[in-house]
């Protein structure tokens, strides 16, 4: 595995690759990137995965300079996993000057997420299609525990006309159901004891959906007050259409729901289709 920092190495290091599957992420790595890593691996012979803490998706408020860095283990896990390359790059390699060309996404990047993140799909669309055209991949994996970002990617996608595959991995659980993140590592004891609840809650609304509850706004209010009673801050507990993301109406075929809630100052993102 070749781990490299700079755009121009990395440029002439794929130039001959006929086919690349790329992984995008800001490292912090744990099993669930490592099954995206697999996916990609099922899916072409050459993968590329990008470690890069992308300071235009966090708000001035958030956790940009305590997000684990942890380059050294993530690179030993990356190898482990058979990945091809490690593009490494330093801020200034992909921000050498002030970004004023940015992504503008479309109005479902300002719900959810969007409302209590501003900014963040508009900073996530950028850096990934920057990413894009730098490795030029034929195929790329996120996974869906950040499935309001992978609904905009695959519409960028598609709108933007690139020639990329999206492929979605499943998310990858702890044994009593919370999400792997990144994030996770910020939970005091007590706290990741209580942190499966948000699963869990939606689990809850899974199973009225699917026993033929729809009146979603119901459930969604339900969830948010089973969180609350537990000690959280709850964001959102939505439930919406799968595909066009809006909120989801009786006669839906496939809905998902979702949630984001803190825990003390760690805040958690979850999601369940139905
Ligand atoms: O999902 C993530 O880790 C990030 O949002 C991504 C896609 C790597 C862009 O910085």
């Amino acid at each position: 595995m070749e781990i490299i920092t700079t755009i121009g190495s990395l440029r002439s290091r794929l130039r001959q690759q006929p086919s690349i599957a790329f992984v995008p992420t800001m490292g912090g790595l744990h099993d669930g990137h490592l099954a995206l890593i697999r996916a990609a691996r099922q899916k072409t012979g050459f993968v590329v995965a990008s470690i890069f803490v992308n300071r235009l998706q966090f708000l001035p408020t958030e956790d940009f300079d305590r997000y684990p860095r942890t380059l050294e283990e993530d690179c030993r896990l990356l190898q482990n996993h058979h990945a091809d390359v490690v593009f490494a790059p330093g801020e200034k390699d992909l921000y050498p000057a002030l970004q004023e060309f940015l992504v503008d996404p479309p109005s479902m990047a300002d719900t959810l997420e969007g409302e209590f993140r501003p900014g963040f799909f508009r900073g996530v669309s950028t850096i990934v299609l920057k990413l894009f055209n730098i490795v030029g991949p034929q195929v790329a994996v996120f996974g869906k525990k950040d499935y309001q970002q992978l609904h905009i990617l695959r519409e960028m996608v598609k709108q933007l006309n690139l020639p990329i595959e999206i492929l979605a991995a499943d998310t990858v659980r702890a044994p009593d159901g919370l999400a792997l993140s990144s994030r996770n590592r910020y939970l005091a004891p007590e706290e990741r004891c209580q942190a499966p609840r948000l699963y869990q809650t939606l689990r809850q609304l899974g199973q009225e959906i699917k026993s033929g509850n729809t009146s979603f706004r119901e459930l969604e209010e339900n969830g948010t007050a089973v969180l609350d009673r537990h000690g959280w801050k709850v964001d959102y507990v939505a439930v919406r259409d799968q595909n066009t993301f809006a909120p989801a109406q009786a006669g839906n075929e496939r809905v998902v729901v979702l949630g984001a809630a803190r825990l003390g100052k760690t805040r958690l993102i979850d999601n369940l289709e139905v």
